[in-house]
């Protein structure tokens, strides 16, 4: 079994904002209209000649920050198969992959040789843990004692979940597979010696796989396109997959976003243009789900590929309670959704579609936080405007709504109605003409500084290329093996403007290569290809990487040792390196209890190979984390980061 989870492309040719003043010192919008004027192609090098910083003023930047103001040591480069943090904390792994979620009498143990039936994988931990989000329980100080954990789980590994890999594929193997994806929700508690345990049983603990029944709210709903023999009504969907990053609201909800699910599906022959835009597969290798489950085959189910690609709601409190497609945020390659609450109480979510070439968008409610609704203003999530981001080599930017009747989204360019548009969002971004972006991850808000948004860009190998869009000021590297942080500023700080002002934040990179297009532009430690991105309580910015595992053999990364998280500080811009990762794993998955004094990370794809077999022999000659090669296989896991002091994370 083969997969190559980083190829992605289809067809698609206030304020007080210390953060922001550092970088207009730094890699700023000024040097990049220069690289506009000079001519993009030329490269960056010529625009730094005193790496990594051009001018003099920034020069004064970097001596500033020195090694940063946060306190905590920075970790040096590892390629160690375990987890390591600084001097004076420690990390600790837990749930991982198999373990019970904990339901009441049905709590079934990890088997090690992967012997686990489907209905027992349905109440474990599913594989490959991603997006993350702490929802806190009790009064007071209980608050960061204990709490639910929701996560993705966002794709399986055939070659690890069976005892005999994907020999002898069956509809029970197909069932295991989609059983070990999806979501867990489990309750965690902090016991007498102040580490954290998973609370088993608990009446919260909940999975949701593939085919959990969900409702759909919004434009898509009733739809012809959502439409299918088994829902005539298009409003009933079972199930999610291929959960990504994510986001929570105020009203106490997680939001799941669905990423690679145009993987599972198959269509044979021919494609739809709508098909062709969203990439689905002409065959699939890896889950091979469409070999025993006709929902998967869009040649037979034309509809049901429509029905997925959207942000999902989940009430973690009630496990009983029905999860929400949410259609008017649009169907894309789902990143995360990244919320918050503009100041007249509009809610504004920001989301990556994480392909190349893909777009970055914001969804504008229409009603009003209002907290005396509680969970009731899910309801905001039902109707508003989706916007796409036009990013101008000025450094200005422009929020394109993508609403039926306007800027060409009409019958003549295929858009019948606002459900025709939700559906294809990209279709309708291609037409008001957003900005083509290197592979949109999250977005972080920074919660002390409103109206300020970064985006993470992880990787475009084609930019530039023969063939594929040429560099702009905001994609301003050919080749872009490691990615960049881009940073937008609302207009008068408030998340519902329709225009902004943007920069760069950080070209990411190696510090081990002259090679310009992969070179490390930032203040701080050296990394490639980010992707998870949060603010803390604090206003700390964590970063997380994901560079693929070809690419860590490539020359230009050697001597970077394994994938990591940095902490920068807004008050010097400085990245410091504070966690590396275990043996061809992803940090990814972040969450803190509201007195950050406990972070909780996910690990993924420990040990994935550069071929993607995952057959266990070949994993486990890369990585045995966490439990050691006596185990059998590794598996992804959540990691609880503590104070050996009991203090605040990072600071
Ligand atoms: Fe699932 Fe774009 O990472
Ligand atoms: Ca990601
Ligand atoms: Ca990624
Ligand atoms: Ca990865």
């Amino acid at each position: 079994m083969t997969r190559k989870r980083d190829e992605f492309e289809v067809n698609n040719k206030t304020t007080n904002s210390v953060f922001s003043e550092v970088m207009d010192a730094r890699i700023s919008r000024r040097s990049l209209f220069k690289m506009g004027g000079l001519g993009l192609t030329a490269g960056i090098a010529s625009l730094f000649p005193s790496m990594p910083f051009a001018s003099e003023q920034t020069t004064k930047a970097v001596d500033a920050a020195k090694s940063g103001s946060l306190s905590f040591r920075a970790v040096p480069y590892s390629s160690l198969d375990t987890v390591i943090v600084p001097e004076g904390y420690k990390a600790v792994a837990f749930y991982k992959w198999g373990d019970p979620v904990g339901i009441v009498g049905n709590s079934p143990e990890f088997k090690k040789d992967a012997s686990n039936s489907a209905d027992e994988q349905a109440v474990q931990a599913g594989m490959n843990h991603d997006g993350m989000a702490f929802f806190p329980l009790g009064e007071g100080d209980e608050r960061s004692r204990r709490g639910l954990l929701a996560m993705n789980h966002e794709y399986v590994d055939n070659g690890l979940l069976f005892t005999d890999g994907d020999q002898n594929w069956s509809a029970d193997k197909v069932l295991k597979s989609q059983n070990a994806m999806g979501i867990s929700v489990i309750e965690v508690a902090k016991n007498s010696n102040g580490d954290w345990d998973v609370v088993r049983p608990s009446k919260y603990a909940r999975r949701i796989t593939p085919h959990t029944e969900m409702s759909v709210s919004g434009p898509a709903k009733g739809h012809t396109l959502f439409k299918t023999a088994a829902d005539p009504t298009g409003s009933k969907v079972l199930g999610t997959m291929q959960n990504c990053a994510n986001g929570e609201t105020p009203w106490g909800t997680y939001l799941t976003c669905e990423e690679n699910w145009a993987d599972i599906f198959v269509k044979e022959g021919e494609q739809t243009a709508l098909e062709k835009r969203y990439g689905i597969a002409g065959s699939d290798e890896s889950y091979r789900w469409v070999e025993f489950d006709d929902r998967f085959n869009v040649n037979k189910n034309p509809n049901e590929v429509n029905r997925f690609g959207w942000v999902v709601e989940i009430d973690p409190e009630d496990p009983t309670s029905t999860p929400i497609k949410h259609t008017a945020l649009g169907r894309f390659k789902h990143e995360g959704a990244m919320l918050v609450v503009a100041p007249d109480q509009r809610i504004v979510v920001y989301m990556g579609d994480d392909q190349r070439f893909e777009y970055i968008y914001k969804f504008v409610s229409n009603g009003k936080f209002d907290p005396a609704k509680g969970k009731k203003n899910s309801d905001l999530l039902t109707d508003g405007i989706l916007y796409v981001a036009r990013f101008d080599d000025s450094g200005k930017g422009v929020w394109l709504p993508l609403l039926f009747g306007q800027n060409g989204l009409t019958a003549a360019n295929g858009f019948n109605n606002q459900g025709d548009i939700v559906i294809n969002a990209r279709g309708a971004a291609d037409i008001v003409g957003g900005t083509k972006m290197d592979r949109p991850e999250w977005v972080a808000a920074d919660p002390k500084n409103p109206g300020h948004i970064y985006c993470t860009l992880t990787n475009n190998k084609n930019r530039g290329k023969a063939g594929y869009p040429a560099v702009d000021a905001a994609n301003p590297r050919e080749d872009n093996l490691f990615g960049h942080i881009i940073h937008w500023h609302e207009a008068g700080s408030d998340a519902t403007a329709d225009h902004f002002s943007w920069d760069i934040l950080a070209l990411a990179g190696s510090d081990q290569t002259d090679n310009p297009n992969y070179k490390a532009q930032n203040s701080g430690d050296a990394f490639g290809s980010p992707d998870g991105l949060v603010f803390d309580n604090n206003g700390i910015l964590w970063v997380q990487t994901d560079v693929s595992s070809s690419t860590i053999n490539q020359k230009a990364y050697q001597g970077m040792g394994n994938n990591q998280m940095l902490a920068v500080d807004p008050a010097d811009g400085y990245f410091k390196r504070f966690l590396t990762g275990p043996n061809r794993s992803e940090i990814t998955g972040i969450a803190f209890t509201p007195d950050n004094r406990t972070m909780f990370i996910n690990i993924q794809h420990p040990g994935e190979t550069d071929s993607g077999t995952t057959a266990p022999d070949a994993v486990l000659a890369l990585s045995s984390w966490p439990d050691g090669p006596a185990a059998g296989r590794p598996r992804a896991a959540t990691v609880v980061i503590q104070r050996l002091d009991g203090g605040v994370i990072g600071s």
